[in-house]
């Protein structure tokens, strides 16, 4: 069998005949790699092309292209099907992100159930066997007689092309992308140069059959989805599954999508028996039921089109170092410095000799700035040990202490109302981070 040499960048996916000492692409020094191609990939290539029939493509014009959106298919779960823009698209491919051990392939199995329903699926894994996918499916309680669903364990793109042509399902998924390798290139499985070539083959698979293809990819320490970016760049919709491990709330999130939106989320609670949606998560992200405690406030976050009261806790004690501590927890550590800053100079407070804890309760990453005033207001609470019972923040803080308007403010506090929160603080009722610190402590507590 004849083979030849390629170089590929393990940083950014780029080929090349020939050795180079810098990446041309993304400019990393050593860190092309040598891959040998076997010639055998002609043979996949000859199943693509014997796929397209050997039409030749002319253009169309606008109006002739006709578009239907029945080319989208429910995943069953309306959660993923909001994220997703209403469903799978036909020949499209979807890469879930997350880091391992969040369920993500817990949400594939659910959902590979509920398509298989009405749809062939074929799930490909290359990380669990067939026998522990059914146990999982067991466990999630949802192992009626299935004609429509079928497993394969296997770690070989080119046994895995086998199969969907065997198959001929109507969504295929991959359980990991990691975990695919081929033997037409040399390198181990996880490097760059087979994940982008595996990707790269379920991308032309999707493409010439019209299947949706959902890839599974981990992600590294750095948080990026491995093979560095490649993968991103390549697949039409880049979805994050995210959550704390040890709490139980898990949200979707899309990060890039050619078919939809790019900020909905769909949110999650995993159990004993697998995820379930959450379409009513109003009280997800409060800890305490009365939050009479000093050191909590509330604040209304946007994720998307949809609002969520979600619970600030603050904890502030004198600290034993020269350079107290300062710990966020569900929000930007350079943020709340910020806001400790602002609450030093404008609010007067002398927490400058405290160490300083920030928690958002269940989990949830806040990065909505109109959560500021609520970070600044529960650290106040906690300082001078004052509870601010049901209260409700909700703008940006400026350097100056000033607050700012909060895009769609009237859906928050609406939101907030619905649940019975009633005092609330922003730009509407106070001008500044001051004056909301002198309503609250009342005139005796000024400093
Ligand atoms: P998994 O889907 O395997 O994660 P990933 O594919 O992202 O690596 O999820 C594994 C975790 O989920 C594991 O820690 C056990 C937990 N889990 C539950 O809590 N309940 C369940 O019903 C299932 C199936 C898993
Ligand atoms: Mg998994």
């Amino acid at each position: 069998m004849k083979s030849r040499v390629a170089f590929v960048c393990q940083e950014c996916g780029y080929e090349s005949s020939s050795f180079l000492g810098k990446c041309p692409q993304c400019g990393e020094w050593n860190s092309l790699k040598e891959f040998k191609v076997e010639s055998s990939k002609a043979k996949v290539e000859s199943k693509f092309a014997s796929m397209s029939s050997g039409k030749v493509k002319s253009p169309k014009k606008l109006s002739e292209i006709s578009y239907e959106n029945k080319h989208r298919m429910s995943t069953g779960y309306e959660e993923v099907d909001n994220v997703l823009g209403g469903g799978l698209v036909k020949g499209s491919v979807i890469l879930l992100a997350g880091d391992p051990g969040i369920g993500k392939s817990t949400l594939l199995l659910q959902v590979s159930l509920k398509l298989s329903k009405t749809k062939k699926v074929l799930y490909i894994s290359g990380e669990e066997s067939e026998e522990q996918i059914k146990m999982r499916s067991s466990r999630i309680g949802k192992n009626d007689k299935n004609d429509n669903f079928f497993l394969i364990s296997l770690n070989n793109v080119d046994q895995a092309f086998d199969a969907i042509d065997e198959v001929k399902p109507d969504v295929v998924i991959v359980d990991s992308i990691q975990t695919m390798e081929s033997e037409n290139l040399s390198g181990l499985s996880g490097s760059v140069g087979q994940v982008r070539y595996a990707a790269l083959t379920f991308i032309k698979i999707a493409k010439s059959w019209g299947i949706p293809i959902i890839l599974v990819g981990h992600v590294t320490k750095e948080g990026m989805v491995a093979g560095p970016m490649v993968l991103s760049h390549m697949v039409d919709t880049v979805l994050f599954f995210e959550g704390e491990k040890f709490t139980q709330t898990r949200i979707l999130r899309s990060l890039k999508n050619r078919f939809g939106p790019v900020d909905e989320v769909g949110i999650f609670v995993m159990g004993e028996v697998g995820l379930s949606e959450v379409a009513d998560s109003e009280h997800l992200f409060i800890s305490s039921e009365n939050l009479k405690a000093p050191g909590s406030v509330l604040t209304v976050a946007m994720e998307g089109s949809r609002p969520f009261i979600v619970e600030i806790q603050a904890l502030t004690v004198y600290s034993k170092f020269p350079m107290p501590r300062r710990i966020a927890n569900g929000i930007d550590g350079k943020r709340l410095e910020l806001l400790i800053a602002v609450l030093q100079k404008q609010g007067r407070l002398a927490i400058e000799t405290m160490d300083i804890f920030v928690n958002i309760a269940g989990g949830f990453k806040l990065s909505d700035p109109a959560s500021d005033l609520a970070v600044c207001l529960a650290i106040l609470s906690s300082y001078r040990n004052i509870p601010f019972p049901k209260t409700v923040a909700i703008s940006e803080v400026g350097l100056l202490g000033e607050l700012r308007n909060a895009p769609f403010y009237e859906k928050r506090v609406k939101q907030a109302q619905k649940l019975g929160f009633k005092k609330i603080f922003s730009n509407k009722t106070h001008k500044t981070l001051p004056e909301v610190i002198k309503s609250l402590e009342g005139p005796t507590k000024s400093p």
